[in-house]
């Protein structure tokens, strides 16, 4: 025999290549505290169904528990012989407690075990990232009350488009994260749903009561079919979809500060302890946390698109294939809940440079929206407005000037409309102050929205 806890068949021992090639408790070790509350659940429910004593049952629970102590201190010593931390963790027990250790796998399969201790894994990973989002968005809002009021350029194309509040950039942000933690919350449904008695894939002939493991482990219903079940990893792939989602807006963000902290831009300053130098260029002081956060959203994409293709050309039902997908989604999880745990001190720790943020609003001709709609007003309609303007835009081009320093006679050249009132409306907080169409730039919507979202988060 093999000496493996599956050897019976096998008049060999297996190669060393194979064990190494094939073990996977270097990483998925991780998952032993759900492992473990899983075999818990199932123990009691084979007592409850007579397939085991309460003698064996309490056994089970008193060795698992001291196991659980054991890998909590550091003492546990995994075996890569014994492949995974499910062989490994019921291996220690009967050791420890004897037979009845050996009946804790009676009507289960590792291909339901291990599809249960991921699902109590991501749904408690889920509830961490839903709270560093929290704290993500509480940061944004912190900004957006403090600046409350600075203007700044809002862009298209990169370009200089329209002049807007800084905080309603900062509040876009918050919607975005937003989105994310809905999306979370989608995806959580699906992930708790009980999937132990699918056992290796056709049920199991013992009677089993599948909704009490359910409702202990505090799942919302059970898997319907049991060969979907064993080779179903789509709630895996769903919490990397949303994964992949944060991250790129994290991105996205890092892209962002990446130019603001440029001497070109210059619109904000990240503190001293949030930067990194040069060894060669003594004056440096480089923005690296927001280019790693960007860089490591190659390797979060990575991690979806490793999934996708692993999963892609499986035949039903579990194949050994499936065990890939653990690292990919631990390291997707730990790529982006470091990334969110520093975005939200990095933007704790900058500061926006306002007097640059407002000079930036000037030139460009950023109110032109902002004529043509005066001219809309006074029935123009829209398009030829927007000629009009155009040829202004050109004229001052030419002159090298802004729109606000054309004489009135000038620019009534160009129509008869245009009155002297027009310069409220060429300012820059005459443009911001128009914008006030629902979820608009307006200091009264984003002083609306900034309460709403400060509701929202709890913060008073
Ligand atoms: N370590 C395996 C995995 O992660 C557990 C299931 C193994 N099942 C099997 N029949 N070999 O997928």
């Amino acid at each position: 025999p093999s000496g493996k806890m599956w050897g019976g068949r096998f008049a060999d021992t297996t190669a060393a290549s194979v064990e190494e090639f094939s073990a996977s408790i270097h990483y998925d070790s991780r998952l032993y505290h759900h492992d473990i509350m899983g075999s818990k659940a199932h123990a009691r429910m084979l007592a409850r169904q007579g397939l085991i004593s309460d003698e064996e049952r309490d056994a089970i629970l008193q060795g698992l528990s001291e196991i659980e102590g054991e890998i909590d201190r550091g003492e546990f010593v995994f075996k890569p012989e014994l492949e995974d931390v499910h062989m490994n963790i019921e291996s220690a027990l009967t050791a420890r407690i004897g037979p009845a250790g050996a009946k804790l796998h009676t009507a289960r399969s590792r291909n339901d075990q291990v599809n249960l201790d991921f699902r109590l894994y991501l749904r408690d990973e889920v509830d961490v990232l839903d709270e560093l989002l929290c704290e993500t968005q509480k940061a944004f809002a912190r900004q957006a009350r403090k600046y409350l009021g600075a203007v700044m350029p809002g862009y298209t194309h990169l370009q200089r488009a329209q002049p807007v509040l800084l905080s309603h950039h900062l509040l876009a942000y918050v919607e975005m994260f937003q989105r994310d933690r809905q999306r979370l919350a989608d995806c959580r449904v699906r992930i708790n749903i009980m999937p132990l008695g699918a056992a290796a894939m056709a049920g199991t002939g013992l009677p089993i009561d599948r909704q009490s493991v359910a409702e202990e482990l505090g799942f919302s219903a059970i898997t319907a079919n049991s060969m979907d079940t064993t080779g179903d990893r789509d709630f895996a792939l769903e919490v990397l979809f949303c994964l992949n989602l944060i991250q790129l807006h994290l991105s996205r963000l890092s892209e962002e500060l990446v130019l603001w902290s440029s001497k070109e831009f210059d619109f904000i300053r990240i503190g001293d302890r949030y930067c990194t130098g040069s060894s060669i260029m003594p004056q440096k002081k480089n923005p690296d946390i927001p280019e790693l956060i960007r860089g490591k959203t190659g390797r979060v994409t990575g991690a979806l698109v490793a999934l996708l293709m692993t999963v892609k050309g499986l035949p039903l039902t579990y194949n050994r294939d499936l065990q890939e997908d653990k690292e990919q989604v631990f390291d997707a999880l730990d790529t982006v809940k470091s990334s969110l745990a520093i975005t939200t001190e990095l933007l704790e720790n900058t500061q926006f440079n306002v007097q640059r943020l407002q000079e930036a609003t000037v030139g460009g001709f950023m109110t032109a929206t902002d004529l043509a709609d005066y001219l809309v007003r006074r029935n123009m309609p829209f398009r030829q407005a927007h000629g009009v303007v155009g040829r202004i835009v050109a004229l001052c081009q030419e002159r090298g000037c802004e729109l606000t320093e054309l004489p009135l006679a000038e620019l009534q050249e160009f129509s008869g409309l245009i009155e002297p009132d027009v310069f409220d409306i060429l300012s820059v907080d005459g443009s911001v102050h128009s914008r006030q169409s629902d979820g608009g730039t307006s200091r009264v919507r984003v002083e609306e929205a900034l309460h709403s979202v400060e509701n929202a988060l709890g913060i008073t």
